[in-house]
């Protein structure tokens, strides 16, 4: 499909993302996040593509919040529906069924920290800063910071975060438990790139059954979640990748998953 704003590459079973507009530290302008949508519906159907990762173009940003240049302009009602479709695309990147992980190389700000959080896991490196200082504009989050923040690190550090507009260093991101682990800028996207590789060398399924259970069982008590659980567990041993890890492990070979 053709990105004005957007870069794919592929390496093996990993799409590389690339949020293109350095000029404007990768702002996210509604065209962007359309095409962001449809990208990764895309790439959703594409059996090639196992795990996906995002960025930012350039050694400055990740994406440095919603485009305050188109936002400026807005009306309430259009302020609503540019809300609603950044956060159509945070959940449709949260329910994906492969995973997504951001390398944040730089500012993630606003709506680009809400783009970070719809990931699965955030890896950084040394010179990210991370916050939501949507107040210091006069507004508040609106792609699911308000939401997704509390829900990962509690109410209490959503609040301080969101009502100071505090920019976040990686280290104190790591420290806050938001990134999971925090690179030398040159190393991040090989660092990223090794460990989505690794992902997508095991039993897709698998990983996928993982991540909705994971992420659905945190809205379940834990006894209806184990049930769940159970239940995805039992249904991969219909799979030819559970044929196919056990035998390997059994015949001391290398698997080669094919995904069915
Ligand atoms: N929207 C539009 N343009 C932006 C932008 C944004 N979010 N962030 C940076 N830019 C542009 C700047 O206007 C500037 O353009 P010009 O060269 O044409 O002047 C260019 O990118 C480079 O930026 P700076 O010169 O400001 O770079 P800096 O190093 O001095 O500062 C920064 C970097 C601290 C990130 C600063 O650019 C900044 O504060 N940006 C805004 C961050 C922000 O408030 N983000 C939240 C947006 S609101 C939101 O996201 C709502 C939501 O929840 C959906």
């Amino acid at each position: 499909m053709e990105c004005q704003n957007l870069l794919v590459e592929k390496y093996g079973g990993v799409a590389l993302v690339t949020v293109n507009r350095p000029q404007v530290l990768n702002a996210l302008r509604s065209s962007v996040i359309g095409e962001l949508l449809e990208l990764f519906e895309h790439l959703s159907w594409d059996d090639t593509v196992k795990v996906i990762v995002l960025t930012g173009s350039g050694d400055k940003a990740f994406v440095a919040g919603a485009d305050i240049a188109e936002m400026a302009g807005f009306t309430a009602q259009q302020a609503l529906t540019f809300a609603r479709t950044g956060q159509k695309l945070v959940s449709f990147i949260g329910t994906m069924d492969k995973p997504v992980i951001a390398a944040v190389n730089g500012y993630a700000l606003g709506g680009g920290m809400e783009l970070a959080l719809a990931c699965d896991f955030i890896y950084a490196s040394e010179t990210a800063k991370m916050g939501l200082p949507e107040v210091t504009l006069g507004i508040m989050p609106g792609f699911g910071g308000s939401q997704k923040f509390a829900r990962l690190r509690g109410r209490n550090r959503a609040n301080e975060l969101i009502f100071t507009g505090r920019i976040l260093t990686a280290a104190e991101a790591k420290e806050w438990g938001i990134v999971n682990a925090v690179f030398p800028s040159g190393e991040l996207i090989a660092r990223t790139l090794e460990t989505a590789g690794k992902i997508a060398g095991n039993g897709l399924l698998g990983v996928t059954y993982a991540k909705h259970v994971i992420k659905r069982g945190l809205d379940m008590d834990e006894e209806n979640g184990m049930g769940y659980e159970a239940v995805l567990f039992a249904s991969l041993f219909a799979t030819a990748d559970q044929h196919e890890g056990m035998n390997a492990f059994l015949e001391k070979r290398k698997p080669v998953f094919s995904g069915s």
